[in-house]
């Protein structure tokens, strides 16, 4: 059996570990603001990386997780050797350098577009039709070529949707691959990792569309059933219930059908937040594992309680108490339920905490 050595048991009496194997399963991340969380994940995604051939696919709205292929000074050899090997693409904002984070419109699904565009099919009948229609002849348009047909179109509907699109600034957003490469078709070689950096574009709209056309591209090569661990820190940016918006709401629907449907084709999910009333019902009901750090909210335990209800509430208390770095495991990928102190990290985390500076 594959063990990921992520630390030591609490009680002090050895190795604390997780079951790799079952992470065929869908995992919730959970603790307040400074429980270690973030820094916890990273110590799971290095095990996965050393030992599992396992894919991973990050979505990291705080550039906490693009150094996930440098290794810290110190490592054992080995350890740094084999992390050092892994095939991490790292995909950010274009204008940070590197590797650019790009979405491809004209692949991605047709309701998904419309999402993108704000189109709704009842309330916009005219255009959003108009726009059903663009997609007939098939012949893939550059921006500028589709602009001009649009604007000299008999059709109104087409009109306004050249209106929309300049409107809604779409065409300078940065997110658009042309000749490069998008997310999703770099995901589909399935490196090792790919971490999609989804802070920092100039339109919040723009880290959306990257992640629903990822999204999407997974759901719709389902029957490949090529497994991919789908890790969200900050989940409650992408399936939170409050969510609203045509494509927040177009994002959070797919995770929640993943998170329904998605285990037999080995889409799995890894998600962390910091309440579980931040994700949506139809998520967390759907998750099997848990990860819990510090967490003093007894409203917040409670509704742990309600979904795990196989975790007893004397071990689901003492999450109130526990420092940084402490967690509490349970579900299928925990060889026993339990509370364990995370190791350190062998790679770089980040964007770390601001410290308050001091004098002297
Ligand atoms: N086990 C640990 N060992 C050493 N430092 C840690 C550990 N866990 C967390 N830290 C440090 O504590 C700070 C906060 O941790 P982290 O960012 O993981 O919290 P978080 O739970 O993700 O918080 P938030 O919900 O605000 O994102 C970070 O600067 C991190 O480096
Ligand atoms: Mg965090």
């Amino acid at each position: 059996m594959t063990e990921l050595s992520i630390g030591v048991r609490d009680d002090a009496t050895g190795p604390a570990s997780l079951t790799a194997t079952r992470m065929n399963r869908h995992t919730f991340w959970c603790g307040q603001s400074g429980s270690g969380k973030t820094y916890a994940l990273g110590v799971v995604l290095e095990e996965l990386l050393l030992r599992t051939a396992l894919p991973l696919v990050i979505i990291d709205p705080n550039a906490d997780f693009v150094r996930l292929g440098e290794v810290r000074e110190g490592v054992d050899a080995d350890v740094a050797a084999t992390l050092s090997s892994r095939d991490i693409r790292v995909l950010r904002p274009a204008h940070v350098g590197g590797d650019a984070l790009r979405a491809r419109f004209s692949t991605m699904l047709p309701q998904s577009k419309a999402a993108i565009m704000r189109l709704d099919p009842i309330a916009d009948r005219e255009e959003f039709n108009a726009f059903l229609h663009l997609g007939d002849s098939n012949e893939p348009l550059d921006a500028r070529t589709l602009m001009t047909r649009l604007r000299e179109a008999a059709d109104p509907g087409m009109l306004a949707i050249a209106q929309r699109i300049e409107n809604l600034a779409l065409l300078q957003w940065q997110i658009w691959a042309g000749e490069n490469p998008a997310a999703s078709e770099i995901i589909a070689e399935r490196p090792d990792a790919t971490v999609l950096d989804i802070g920092g574009f100039a339109h919040p709209e723009e880290s959306l569309s990257v992640v629903l056309s990822v999204l999407d591209d997974l759901w719709m090569r389902r029957e490949e059933r090529r497994p991919v661990l789908l890790v969200i820190d900050e989940a409650h940016n992408v399936c939170s219930p409050e969510l609203t918006g045509t494509l927040a709401v177009a994002v959070r629907e797919r995770i929640i059908q993943i998170a329904a449907e998605g285990r037999k084709y080995g889409l799995w999910l890894l998600l962390s937040t910091q309440r579980p009333s931040k994700v949506h019902p139809g998520v967390i009901s759907q998750c099997d594992n848990l990860g819990l750090m510090k967490m003093s909210s007894p409203a917040d335990l409670a509704e742990l309680g309600s979904v795990f209800g196989f975790i007893p509430d004397e071990l689901l208390a003492r999450a109130a108490s526990f420092e940084q770095g402490q967690a509490l495991l349970a579900g299928g990928f925990a060889p026993t339920d339990g509370v364990v102190r995370m190791r350190e990290r062998y790679t770089h985390e980040g964007g770390a905490d601001v410290r308050v500076p001091v004098r002297g």
